[in-house]
Parts: C-alpha cells; sequence; structure tokens
C-alpha cells in the first residue's frame, strides 16, 4: 500500500490541481541573487518579477510536467549551491568549454554569462527544444546568445544529434537534475557515455547536482515518456554517488577525483517540508565534483 502511494505521487500529471509540486508563493522561492540577475541580465523590473516568472512556468508545464517545474527548481541556479562553483565561473570565464545537460531553460549558463563569461563557449541540450525558445524569452538573451542549444536524447547513441560533434571537446559537463531521472544502472551507463565528451586531459571536469537521500533508494516511477523508460528513480548520497564513479572510471578506463556530498536545502531555508512525499523525498540536493586524473 506504502509503495503504491509513493507510486502515485512520483507518476507526473499534467493536472495542476492534482501537482503536490506545484508551488503557489513564487515570491517565496526566489532567491535574492536570481531576483538581481533577472533585474540586471534579464531587464525584468522588480514589479514584473513574479508575473514573468509565472508567464514562462505556465509555458514550460504543458511541455513537461515534471515535478521540478511545477516547484520551481530551475528559477534559481544551483551551481551557486556547488562546490565547484568558483572553479567551474573561473575556468569559463578563462574560455573553458561547458555543456548543461538536459538544460531545460539553462538557468546555471545564465548564471554564468551574466557574471561575465562568454557564451560562445557554452552548449546545452535537451530531449525537449520547446524549452530553449521559453529560455530566450525569458532571460531576454536570443539575440545576445552566442552559444548553441540542441535538442538531443542522451539515452540514444550521440551520432544521431550534435552530442556527436562534441566528442572529447568539452572542458566541463555540468549535469543538473538529469540523472536522477534514471535508475542506478543507466546512471552509471549515462554518466560514462557523457564522459566522451570531455577532452581527454588531467584537469576536465564532470560536476553534478541531483536529488539525492541521505539512506539512497530507488523509487518506483511508472512515466515512460521523456526518452525514459525507466521503473525506478535512484536517489543516491555521497558515498554511493563515489562508489558509481568507480564503476564509470572502470567502463571508461579513466581515472578521476571524485568529491561528493549531499546538501540538506532545508538548512540552507531553500526547502520546506510540509510532510508530502514528494517534499520529503526532495530536500536535498546531492552534489559531485569529478575531476579527471588520467585518460
Ligand atoms: C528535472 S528537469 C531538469 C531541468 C534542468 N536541468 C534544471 O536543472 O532545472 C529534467 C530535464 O531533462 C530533460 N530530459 C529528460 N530525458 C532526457 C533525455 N533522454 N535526453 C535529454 N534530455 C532529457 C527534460 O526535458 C527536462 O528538461
Amino acid at each position: 500500500m506504502e509503495n503504491r502511494k509513493e507510486d502515485e505521487h512520483v507518476h507526473m500529471t499534467t493536472k495542476v490541481e492534482d501537482s503536490p509540486w506545484y508551488v503557489r508563493d513564487i515570491a517565496s522561492i526566489l532567491q535574492p541573487q536570481t531576483r538581481e540577475m533577472l533585474q540586471s541580465y534579464a531587464g525584468i523590473s522588480p514589479d514584473d518579477l513574479v508575473s514573468h516568472i509565472e508567464a514562462a512556468r505556465q509555458r514550460a508545464w504543458p511541455l513537461a510536467p515534471y515535478p521540478s517545474v511545477g516547484a520551481l527548481t530551475w528559477l534559481n541556479p544551483y551551481l551557486l549551491l556547488h562546490p565547484a562553483h568558483d572553479r567551474v565561473l573561473s575556468k569559463v570565464k578563462s574560455g573553458a568549454k561547458i555543456i548543461d545537460c538536459a538544460c531545460m531553460v539553462a538557468p546555471d549558463l545564465r548564471y554564468l554569462a551574466s557574471k561575465g563569461a562568454p557564451t560562445k563557449n557554452m552548449y546545452g541540450f535537451d530531449i525537449e527544444p520547446g524549452f530553449f525558445d521559453i529560455g530566450f524569452d525569458f532571460y531576454g538573451d536570443r539575440t545576445r546568445w552566442a552559444g548553441d542549444f540542441f535538442e538531443a536524447d542522451a539515452t540514444k547513441p550521440f551520432e544521431q544529434s550534435k552530442l556527436g560533434e562534441l566528442k572529447g571537446q568539452l572542458d566541463i559537463i555540468w549535469c543538473p537534475k538529469f540523472l536522477h531521472l534514471f535508475d542506478r544502472e543507466h546512471q552509471i551507463e549515462l554518466a560514462a557515455r557523457l564522459v566522451e565528451l570531455l577532452r581527454p586531459v588531467a584537469g576536465s571536469m564532470f560536476v553534478g547536482s541531483q536529488n539525492g537521500l541521505p539512506e539512497s533508494e530507488e523509487l518506483p516511477f511508472k512515466n515512460g515518456s521523456f526518452g525514459t523508460t525507466q521503473k525506478g528513480i535512484w536517489m543516491a548520497n555521497a558515498d554511493e554517488i563515489k562508489a558509481m564513479w568507480g564503476e564509470v572510471a572502470e567502463r571508461t578506463k579513466t581515472k578521476w577525483d571524485v568529491e561528493a556530498r549531499l546538501l540538506d536545502l532545508r538548512t540552507i531555508g531553500l526547502h520546506k517540508d510540509d510532510g508530502t512525499f514528494y517534499k520529503t523525498k526532495t530536500g536535498y540536493n546531492l552534489q559531485w565534483t569529478a575531476t579527471l586524473l588520467e585518460a
């Protein structure tokens, strides 16, 4: 019975009124740095911020009613919370090439751009290309953006999309809230394939940020759309993700230095646990930085 209940909660729904994760108080989610970025980078006036965000969510929701779309977890750049933030910002500002995996509206690339990083070295892909237009309108940077957003299903051979052309070309893989759509085996498989995009030199980085759980658990998941046919999604913890990188290293015949931590979002005021299944399970941000030592 408990499992059935969980299954129902994880199942995605397009009906707003059925969604336990659809945040109504937008202003309470909007963090000061995002507010500042939307004003200075996107040119949105303070009075229009909430309606601007709601309009973007209303366009995004029918495309992909992910819990994160309704919960607005795409609004505040998660890179700001990440221990690799300073390294990523400084490398990208100095010309490193970065790809945002399953970027949706690419909040983190926009954050880097707002800090002066050149957008020509930025790539983003998503299985749902409709997000790119929403992102351009949301951040008002269509005519300034020199980077490349392209449609790709990462579960398919890379040669079927522009991913094939990027093999061995990138310095940083930024992978936010994507691998957690898959079960453990598929997370390892996908991570190992994405590694092929990195330049095979010491210092290349694979930076991850996704939902995790202290106890590490496979949650049932019955929606088979968006390119996944997963029956479960794996919510790992820091030790498990390090173990996963051990397997990625073996499969790709590479060596990595891996740092990982599980950040309880409640401790930094970014998450209120109202006792619902979704809120209880998604209050942790699992972050890791895998730095290539030897290829
Ligand atoms: C939970 S959202 C995260 C969005 C964004 N990365 C963020 O941090 O807010 C998951 C994203 O994965 C994309 N996606 C799902 N399956 C995919 C696949 N097989 N290949 C590429 N993108 C995929 C969805 O369209 C969606 O934008």
